[in-house]
């Protein structure tokens, strides 16, 4: 029986580790020799940010939560591991599957390479050059550790050999981010702000913000806000808000009138407000590759992408914070000039099922 343990620990986890679960469980129905645990780090830990996606997604109660919540990087990550090698130890398995680039990926990435155990990582390779993204460091890192490559585009396995990675490590599935929207495109959930913002179809935009480059310092997150509510055309922008942000954002005295600050949404009702949005503003990983698989506008406030391909195939431009591209970017996006986009390769709703398929494969050799 092979033994796998799933980790997951922060928001964008939950819908990459979901779809794997389900493909696991599936297997195990068809009894395939195949059997996981599913650990839950803790790093988040409020309802919206990890229970909803639970529930949202089906995935079942995790074996075990470390609750190790918030800190300093180091804090953090020294937390986790702590509390994963006690964990490990006391429940051995044949692979440690990490998934994306959060510090819980990289934490239990090294304790379970310390403890002999071999590491799996589920979208591996991609990088945006930049290390002064915390992500980047962490996939850099995790990507030197791990035993198991499986990535959602060619381009990062061309990273992962460029790096010396052994080829037939490396296996491109496809994107279990993608799993999740293709399998809950029909259960998504009108979030009751649509009604009460006498929100329509394509008529609104949605803006998430939370990378520390653009929300730790006052200053700029200000600018950024002001800008964005100016440009859109008084249309009005619905503003889930990450508890990182809204920790700045308490501390203004206003912002745009046509920027409506709201709590972190539910995967379903995000995902709804998303698909039926005019265009979305974001300097999230994540949703750049959702809005190019739903062919929405991403407009994304950064200067580099670990996800190249939803700028030249897909709806996303990188705008940084360069007041004229941005300006000029809202000119098109408003004079129907935006760039139409089409899907990556594999991009299916099966990348799940070709994780497992492999995984069962590897235990007969
Ligand atoms: C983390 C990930 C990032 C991911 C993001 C999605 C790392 C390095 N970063 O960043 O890649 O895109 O999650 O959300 O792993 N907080 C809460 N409740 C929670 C979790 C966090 O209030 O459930 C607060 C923390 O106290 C802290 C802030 O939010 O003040 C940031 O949390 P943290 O987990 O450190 O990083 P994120 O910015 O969420």
């Amino acid at each position: 029986m092979m033994k796998v343990t799933l980790i997951a620990g922060a928001r964008p986890n939950f819908m990459k580790i979901g779809p794997i679960v389900h493909a696991i469980e599936n297997a195990k129905a068809s009894n395939k020799s195949i059997d996981y645990r599913l650990v839950h780090t803790g790093q988040h830990y409020d309802e919206k940010l990890s229970n909803s996606f639970f529930k949202d997604l089906n995935i079942p109660e995790p074996h075990v939560n470390l609750g190790v919540g918030s800190g300093s990087h180091a804090v953090q990550t020294a937390n986790i591991m702590i509390k994963f090698e006690e964990e490990l130890a006391s429940n051995p398995c044949d692979f440690v599957l990490v998934v994306g680039d959060v510090n819980s990926t990289v934490a239990c990435a090294l304790v379970a390479k310390k403890m002999n155990t071999k590491v799996i990582h589920v979208e591996a390779g991609l990088r945006s050059y930049d290390m002064r993204m915390p992500e980047e460091i962490n996939r850099i890192a995790t990507d030197a550790l791990a035993d198991v490559f499986f990535t959602t585009t060619p381009e990062a396995g061309y990273n992962l050999i460029e790096k010396g990675c052994n080829k037939s490590n490396i296996y491109f599935v496809g994107n279990t981010m993608i799993d999740s929207l293709v399998s809950n495109l029909g259960n998504l959930v009108k979030p009751a702000l649509f009604d009460d913002q006498a929100l329509s179809e394509t008529d609104y935009l949605v803006m998430t913000l939370h990378r520390p480059s653009n929300v730790d310092e006052q200053s700029k997150l200000a600018k950024i806000i002001n800008l964005i509510g100016e440009k859109c055309n008084g249309k009005k922008v619905i503003f889930p808000v990450h508890p990182r942000t809204k920790q700045i954002l308490d501390q203004f005295s206003s912002i745009p009138e046509n920027i409506y600050c709201t709590e972190p949404l539910g995967y379903l009702e995000f995902m709804y407000l998303v698909k039926n949005s005019f265009a979305v503003i974001t300097d999230s990983g994540g949703i750049q590759e959702e809005t190019t698989y739903l062919g929405i506008p991403c407009i994304t406030l950064r200067e580099n992408t670990e996800r190249p391909e939803t700028t030249t195939l897909g709806t996303n431009e990188l705008l940084g914070f360069n007041v004229e591209a941005i300006s000029n970017a809202f000119s098109r996006l408003f004079n129907g000039e935006w760039k139409r986009g089409s899907i990556p390769g594999l991009w299916d709703g099966k990348a799940a099922e070709r994780i497992v398929r492999a995984l069962i494969a590897m235990n007969t050799h």
